[in-house]
C-alpha cells in the first residue's frame, strides 16, 4: 500500500497543503525504498530527508501560530515533538536491525497514520482558529 496524499488532506492554506504534500512523497518514497531492499544507507537518507522537512514544515506551522498567538500552539507543538522522536527511534531501529517487516509496518502505522490524523484534526483546528467560518 503506497502512501498517497489525497485531496481530503486540503485545509486550504496553500502553504502548508504543499508542505503536506511534500510530506507524503517523502514518506511514500522512505517506504518504497525500505520494499525494494535499497541499500542500509539509502534508506537512511531517505529517512534523513523526510525528518528534515518534517521539522522545516513543523518550524513553518509553529511560526505561523505564534504569529497569529494561536492558542493551542503548545498542544499542537507537542504532537510534532512526538513525530520527531518516532523519527529518530525508527532511524535507530533500522541502524540496528535493518528494514525488518516491524519496521515497514511502524513506518506505515506510526508514521503514515500519526501524519493523516495530525492533518485532520491537529491542523484542521488551526486553520478553523485562522479562517473561522
Ligand atoms: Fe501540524
Amino acid at each position: 500500500m503506497a502512501i498517497t496524499w489525497d485531496p481530503t488532506l486540503v485545509l486550504g492554506v496553500p502553504f502548508i497543503d504543499a508542505q503536506h504534500e511534500e510530506l507524503f512523497r517523502r514518506l511514500d518514497a522512505l517506504i518504497a525504498s525500505i520494499r525494494v531492499g535499497r541499500s542500509r544507507e539509502e534508506v537512511a537518507h531517505t529517512l534523513e530527508f523526510l525528518g528534515e522537512y518534517a521539522r522545516e514544515h513543523f518550524a513553518a506551522e509553529e511560526a505561523l501560530m505564534t504569529e497569529k498567538g494561536y492558542p493551542g500552539l503548545a498542544d499542537h507543538r507537542l504532537e510534532h515533538e512526538r513525530f520527531g522522536a518516532e523519527l529518530r527511534a525508527l532511524l535507530a531501529e533500522y541502524g540496528r536491525d535493518g528494514p525488518t517487516a516491524s519496521l515497514i509496518i511502524r513506518v506505515n502505522t506510526q508514521l503514515a497514520s500519526w501524519l493523516r490524523t495530525h492533518i485532520y484534526r491537529t491542523d484542521r483546528a488551526l486553520v478553523d482558529f485562522l479562517h473561522p467560518k
